[in-house]
């Protein structure tokens, strides 16, 4: 009998980061993939605000709510014995005051079993950081396009372009180092500047197009199975085509039931 492995902490990541083990996370919405992804040895799962997108189909993730967050996040905790699970706070549940971040994200660690919550910015964010990290509540940072300030940044676009830009997303990235966040997202960042603010980090850096060069890399589930099929940036590389795969499913599924074929005596009672 295979003893089953230890369940991670997040004194793991910086650890993994040390070992030079690179940190796999895929963004997790619901218990079934959660038990799937877990069974492939992800790492983390990420509860993100993406799901606003991904499963209700808004065009942004700006009005996903935190009770929204909190019942996909106790879903992903009911899957999940081993992985790590972050969960997104949503815009305006830690901007408003430090106080609102300590409630809201403390709800979220309370009421749905997560380990920790991510939240964007940089060094606007680091008192918030460091006032949730000293009360016990672990923090996942995310800089580059951060897509709670869509309407700010002008679009989906590559950030850190300009030398000016990289070098205050660096300063960024320490600042919530040392507020004492143990992660850091990067999206859609230059390679090499995210390269650069990984090797001058203790804390991991996960990569969202943003290079090679970060200490792990996270995509959203239904694009790099092929669920998503109209979306198509550079840098996801899917691993499946299940778009394709769900639609021949259901096409022969109504097929079969067109043609009084499904369900057959050996499904009937
Ligand atoms: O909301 C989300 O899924 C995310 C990832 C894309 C990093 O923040």
């Amino acid at each position: 009998m295979t003893a089953e492995p230890r369940a991670l902490t997040v004194l793991d990541l910086p650890a993994m980061k040390a070992a030079g083990r690179r940190v796999v996370v895929l963004t997790c919405y619901d218990a079934a993939f959660a038990r799937l992804l877990e069974d492939a040895g992800v790492d983390v799962l990420l509860v993100g605000d993406s799901l606003n997108q991904v499963l209700a189909g808004h065009e942004t993730t700006l009005s996903a709510t935190l009770d929204q967050m909190i019942y996909h996040a106790a879903s992903v905790r009911r899957g999940a014995r081993r992985a790590l699970i972050f969960v997104d706070l949503p815009f305006l549940t830690y901007q408003v005051s430090i106080e609102d971040a300590i409630r809201n994200a403390g709800r979220v660690l309370q009421e749905s079993g997560a380990h920790g919550v991510k939240l964007e910015g940089g060094r606007h964010m680091g008192e918030t950081v460091r006032a949730l990290v000293d009360r016990g509540i672990p923090v996942m940072g995310h800089l580059g396009l951060t897509p709670q300030s869509v309407h700010a940044l002008g679009g989906y676009r590559v950030q850190g372009r300009e030398p000016e830009a990289a070098g205050r997303l660096l300063a960024d990235a320490k600042v919530l180092e040392d507020a004492g966040a143990c992660a850091i997202v990067l999206e859609l960042l230059p390679a090499d500047v995210a390269a650069k603010i990984s090797a001058s980090l203790t804390i991991p850096t996960i990569g969202i197009g943003a290079g090679p060069g970060c200490d792990g890399q996270v995509l959203v589930l239904h694009d790099m199975l092929g669920l998503n099929d109209r979306f198509n940036p550079k840098f996801l590389k899917r691993f499946a085509e299940l778009g394709e795969a769900v639609r021949s499913a259901v096409r022969a599924y109504a097929t079969e039931v067109r043609d009084g074929r499904y369900p057959g005596s050996e499904h009937s009672f």
